[in-house]
């Protein structure tokens, strides 16, 4: 590990460890995962991750959204998509707004979103659906706000509306371990990730979402991210959007 990425692990595990805190020493916290203390490991990893994302980030792949849903949903008998580190929910709905609001519903019955995190306590926020107004309503457009969410002037708060919440399944799913799908998926957005992990676990990462994906379909990482240097076997259509080739 880096010397940078040890002082934030050490900086987040002082919440866990130290003098008055659940484990006196990081040994005790190392018995603790090792010994196979669920509650312990669910906790660690809720403290380790890092969770920062909004709706709409980086809108340009809400846009290729829609346009692959324009161009592939009258000739695929089923769509799949996948925000495969979802966070808190914002890309999910937000991807789920942008299926709706194509009108997918209506001509084209089978569409869903799957969305993945190794986090549980951002699963369980995602699944509330309910976003304070500082944390939408910069990003999310009123007649979009007001048609998708319910807003509480107690609370200023949006909580999704069930139409939205119908399309999106949330799920626990750590990428490094083996993936349970059984459908292929269409669209796999893995943005803002992979900087957790080392070239290595990268490809691995990577080769999964390759297998996971249909021929043809696409994989849409951040825009601030590379795979200079990565083994892999997708061609890049733009950059940040990667594509499965047809004949595979
Ligand atoms: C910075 S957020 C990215 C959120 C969203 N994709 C975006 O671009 O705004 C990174 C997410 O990756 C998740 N994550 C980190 N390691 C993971 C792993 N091994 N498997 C699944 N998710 C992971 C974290 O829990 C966190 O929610």
């Amino acid at each position: 590990m880096r010397d940078y990425k040890k002082y934030l692990m050490e900086y987040r595990l002082q919440k866990l460890v130290g003098p008055g805190k659940r484990f006196e020493r990081y040994e005790d916290l190392y018995k603790a995962l090792q010994s196979g203390n669920g509650k312990v490991r669910v906790e660690f990893v809720n403290i380790l991750t890092t969770n920062y994302t909004y709706f709409y980030r980086e809108e340009v792949h809400f846009q290729f959204l829609a346009y692959y849903m324009r161009t592939k949903a009258p000739v695929q008998p089923y769509l799949r998509f996948w925000s495969a580190a979802s966070s808190t929910g914002e890309e999910a709905y937000s991807m789920a707004i942008t299926v709706a609001e194509e009108g997918a519903q209506k001509n084209f019955r089978d569409v869903k979103i799957l969305a993945t995190d190794i986090s549980l306590r951002v699963l369980e926020f995602a699944l509330e659906g309910v976003y304070p107004y500082n944390r939408i309503g910069k990003h999310v457009p009123d007649n979009l706000l007001r048609k998708y969410f319910y807003f509480d002037p107690n609370t200023h708060t949006f909580t999704v509306r069930e139409s939205l919440k119908t399309l999106v399944a949330f799920r626990y799913l750590n990428l490094m371990e083996p993936y349970p799908f059984q459908k292929q998926f269409d669209v796999v957005f893995l943005r803002n990730v992979l900087i957790y992990f080392d070239t290595r676990e990268k490809e691995h990462i990577l080769y999964k979402v390759y297998s996971a994906l249909k021929p043809g379909g696409y994989m849409v990482l951040g825009l601030s991210e590379s795979l200079v240097g990565v083994r892999h076997s997708f061609t890049t259509l733009k950059h940040s959007i990667y594509r499965k080739d047809e004949s595979v």
